[in-house]
This record gives structure tokens, sequence and C-alpha cells, in this order.
């Protein structure tokens, strides 16, 4: 039988922190990482902070996670737990943020140099983790992942730990409300990409079919707003809840194709994650229908377009893709010859089918969808 562990708690809905404070007093020191903003503008920093006072657990704040921090920045915040006597962690932000919070829990309680966290094996469990997102995207408050930038020229590498899963995560939309148009479109088709990466996986089982397909239709349900850009409190629960839904899918699973492949997207034309991934994303599942259309089906009545409508529904919603050329994907495939994950898709994929993937996906901007 296959195996599911999830063993983070899922507290949701409006003042759900206030409304379980238990969830987040672990310990009677905490600290707090965040970002520069979106845990004060979001009203999440507040809220977690009011329920500490009032629990008279002292915090610190460590409000300096962006992009460019790296590994050694982490490490240095798990020593400075570790000698300031934290007991526990509350990560509040996009996936960055969280995968930081993941990881300086690790270092405060393991005498180890910065890279043997990549050994995946640690003497003792980490610090308790509490994950608030204020985005809706990354799932990070929901897996084992933890994903570091690792040096100045900030390349990235990933770990997977199952003491890393967050102890318990507060899912409020509320927090956001204030996220930018492009950012809930492209933690949107983040969050999407997740949920079909899972479903369309050799590894796929009952129980993640169930949250990923789940996923799928709730990101389905929010297209017209994705599209217009305006999104309604409803639209922001399922949108948050489609991003920590694809977490537990992927936790299961692991990624695919789309992520292998858009990676490159991201690192050579500095398209953001999610929009990266989205660009692959209908091509993926007409490649994998050749292999199983029965669940390629599955996922276009989950999402509730066809692959021409779900075509045409991303051209509205992702940046343009003028720029790429077809010396761009040769390099892209050349490339991914050093890339050792090995994609868990439902077909082997070859260079010839990565060359076609992407061309078909980024340079055929007339493929017909209706016959794949
Ligand atoms: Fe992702």
């Amino acid at each position: 039988m296959p195996k599911y562990f999830m063993p983070t708690t899922l507290l949701s809905g409006e003042n759900c922190i206030k409304r379980h404070p238990r969830h987040i007093v672990h310990g009677k020191k905490c600290m707090i990482v965040t970002g520069r903003n979106s845990a004060k503008i979001s009203g999440a920093l507040a809220d977690v902070t009011a329920v500490l006072d009032g629990h008279g657990v002292k915090y610190d704040i460590y409000d300096e996670v962006t992009d460019k921090t790296n590994i050694a920045d982490i490490y240095a915040l798990g020593k400075k737990m570790h000698d300031g006597g934290i007991e526990y962690v509350v990560g509040i932000g996009g996936g960055t943020t969280l995968d930081a919070a993941k990881a300086a829990a690790v270092y405060a309680t393991n005498d180890m140099a910065p890279m043997d966290i990549y050994k995946e094996k640690y003497e003792k469990l980490p610090l308790r983790v509490v994950c608030v997102p204020t985005t809706a995207g990354t799932g990070s408050d929901t897996t084992q992942y933890v994903m570091l930038t690792i040096d100045d020229f900030e390349n990235k590498r990933s770990f997977s730990s199952e003491v890393c899963f967050p102890y318990a995560t507060f899912l409020d939309s509320r927090y956001t409300l204030t996220l930018p148009v492009d950012v809930t479109r492209s933690t949107a088709m983040d969050a999407l990409c997740h949920c079909v990466e899972s479903y369309l996986n050799t590894n796929a089982s009952p129980f993640s079919d169930i949250v990923a397909l789940e996923g799928i239709r709730l990101v389905g349900q929010c297209a017209g707003a994705l599209i217009k850009g305006e999104f309604s409190k409803s639209h922001r629960e399922k949108l948050l809840t489609a991003a920590s839904v694809g977490g537990m899918a992927v936790a299961h699973t692991g990624l695919n194709v789309v992520h292998k492949m858009g990676h490159q997207l991201t690192c050579d034309k500095n398209i953001q994650h999610g929009f990266a991934n989205g660009m692959l994303l209908t091509e993926f599942i007409a490649w994998c229908s050749k292999a199983d259309i029965m669940r390629a089906v599955d996922v276009i009545r989950a999402i509730g377009m066809d692959l021409s409508t779900l075509k045409k529904f991303m051209d509205k919603v992702l940046p343009q893709t003028n720029g790429i050329t077809e010396d761009d994907v040769k390099v892209w495939v050349k490339n991914s010859i050093y890339d050792d994950s090995e994609p868990n898709s439902p077909r082997k994929l070859t260079r010839e089918d990565e060359f076609e993937i992407y061309t078909n996906a980024l340079l055929n901007k007339n493929r017909d969808y209706t016959k794949w």
C-alpha cells in the first residue's frame, strides 16, 4: 500500500491564529522569521505577536529574508537562535521566508557545517516551525522540501527531510489580499503546476490524487478572476487552499517535468518561477496524454477547460514569451543533461521530447490543441 505522510496541523479561515492560539504557542521564547514587508503589510505579524504577547511568549524578530538571503545567512540565524535559547520558530511570508525558517530550525539544534544540511540526516530534531503563508503558491507550508540559495550567484539547491514538515500552518486568506495581481497569477500557476505534476506522476496514489485533483479544481474555479486580475475573498481562499493542497500533493509524489524544464526559463530568462512553469503546462499535459490519456482527461475535467481553452487562458494570464529563440531551447536541452533530478513522469523524457515541449510551448504560437 502506498504511504501518505503529512504531519502538519492545518488551521484555516478568518482569524484562525486568534481562534487557535495553542497551535502557535510552543514554548516561552520564539523567533519570528519574515521578509521585509509582507508580514507587516498583510497584518499577519500583528496577529501573531498579539497572541504571543497574550500568552507571555517572548520573541525576537528576524525580518531580513530576501531573494538574496543565502545559506550562510540562514546558518548564522540558526546559531543565533541556539545561543539565544529560542524554543521554536514562526515563519511568516512567501516560500523563501518559510524555507529560511525551516532550515534555520535545523541549524539551531544541530552542530554541523552549513552544507551538511544537504545530507538530510540530522542528529537532533529541528525546532518546531509554525508557518503563516502570505502568498498562495509554493506550498512550503505543507512540505518536507526546503530550497536554499547556496552562493552569491543565487544558485539554488533543495533538500528534503520528513523532520522538516512544519509543525502547524495557519491559512488566513486575509494575508493575501494585498498581493499584487502579477504575484497572485504567478503563484496560482505554481500551485496549479504542483497539482498537475503530482497527478500525472508515477508516484501518484489514491491519497495524493484526492488532494491534487481538488487543488486543480480550486484553481480552475478562479480562472475568470485570474484573467480579470480581480479577486474576491472567496477567490483568495480558494487560491490559498490550492497552494497548500499542491504542497501536500508534491510532498507525496515529488515534482515533475514542468518544474525541471521551467527552472531553465527562470535561470536564463529571469521569468518568475510560477510563470515559467505555467508556460510549459499545457504542452506537458498534451505530452503525458500519449502515455495515459485517461489521467490527462481527469486533469482537464478538474480544471474545467479543454486543452485549447487552457492554452488561451494561459495566454491571458502569462507574460509574453517574445525574445526566446530556438538557440535558447537548444542550450536548455543541452544543459538538462547535467540535471540529475529524475522526473517521475508517465513517459520517459528524452532530449528530443524536451526540445519538442519547449518549442511547442514557447515558439509555436499557433499550435492547435484541439487535436492533441
Ligand atoms: Fe513550484
